[in-house]
């Protein structure tokens, strides 16, 4: 006779969110926050002067752009352009604009999490650039590294921007630069944003803002576990705080729960129980200085070729190249 226990947890997602929420502290990660309305929650958070991030990287790339592309060039073979989290492109489609416009030879694949923002980006492109050779693809990133040992053909860049490698720990971000190390060869760059530490208090708005935005886009995996998951998570029930450590560079957000409760998630034969202001821990995003990046660089094998940096020095681009 078959025992069932569980029913089948046949997804990534379903591990994941059983594994951080049967755990003390509880814990999500900040992966399964891109859904169709997380995208959107997220394109708002970006469009808010207070989330600084964006901004400062749209500056430093349109003031820097033929720096940066003709860094990228290569005359002879041109070029694979790989982008991990690309998510709208806002800020990649300056330096595609001036290779289209400079005869690079080179194909643009976006990777990113969302398949939401995959199928957005593709349709956007094909419409603002239809000459531009590109070839997207959904998946996370540690999942699509192997992938990138395939282009190996000719010179290959690798982006990374939005800080996005600040949403691992640092033993994580090493394990994360080192694969792509492995993936390339020594005419290889990888241009990744960094955010960089400055007044906590600025750090603290741009995950903190008024207008519950940001809480909107925090709660958002308790309604995709709610959706896809079969739970009953009440949303109001939770409140967004974030804690930033100046000492460690680590900006932490959380849900609290406001008053005991119980939830159960159906697909995954779950029930927790929450106490008066229990936590789930759903993100870090980690700040940093030339030293640490410095540090997390030669951890990997690489080494910082140059950086870019904006007017007030609150985020900067590196150039890193295998050691
Ligand atoms: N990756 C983004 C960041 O770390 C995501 C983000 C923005 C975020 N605001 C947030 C995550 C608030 C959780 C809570 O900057």
């Amino acid at each position: 006779m078959e025992i069932k226990t569980k029913p089948q947890l046949d997804t990534t997602f379903k591990n994941e969110v059983f594994k951080g929420l049967s755990s003390f502290p509880k814990f999500l990660s900040s992966k399964y926050f891109y859904d169709k309305k997380g995208d959107r929650l997220f394109q708002d958070i970006m469009a808010m002067p207070s989330y600084y991030l964006t901004g400062c990287e749209y500056q430093i790339i349109s003031s820097n752009t033929k720096t940066i592309g003709e860094l990228f060039r290569d005359r002879k073979n041109g070029l694979d352009l790989i982008e991990l989290g690309a998510g709208d492109g806002k800020k990649t489609k300056v330096l595609l604009k001036y290779m289209a416009e400079n005869d690079f030879n080179f194909i643009y694949k976006p990777i990113d999490i969302s398949e939401n923002a995959v199928e957005m980006l593709s349709n956007n492109l094909a419409d603002e650039m239809p000459t531009l050779n590109v070839d997207a693809e959904a998946g996370e990133y540690f999942e699509v590294l192997d992938r990138l040992k395939g282009f190996n053909k000719r010179k290959k860049v690798i982006m990374v921007l939005g800080s996005n490698i600040g949403n691992l720990k640092h033993p994580k971000a090493i394990e994360f630069l080192s694969k792509l190390k492995d993936t390339m060869l020594s005419d290889d760059l990888l241009f990744m944003g960094f955010d960089q530490k400055k007044n906590p208090q600025t750090i603290l708005n741009a995950y903190n803002d008024d207008t519950g935005i940001t809480a909107a886009f925090n709660k958002n995996i308790l309604t995709r576990i709610n959706r896809e998951l079969a739970g009953n998570f009440e949303e109001a029930k939770f409140n967004h705080w974030e804690v930033y450590d100046p000492e460690t560079g680590t900006a932490k957000s959380f849900l609290v729960a406001t008053e005991a409760m119980e939830v159960s998630i159906q697909k995954l034969g779950l029930t927790i129980r929450f106490d008066p202001w229990e936590t789930i821990h759903t993100e870090i995003s980690q700040k940093y200085d030339d030293k640490t990046v410095r540090w997390l660089a030669a951890q990997a094998g690489l080494r910082i070729e140059t950086s870019f940096t904006d007017a007030k020095g609150y985020y900067k681009n590196y150039v890193f190249r295998k050691e």
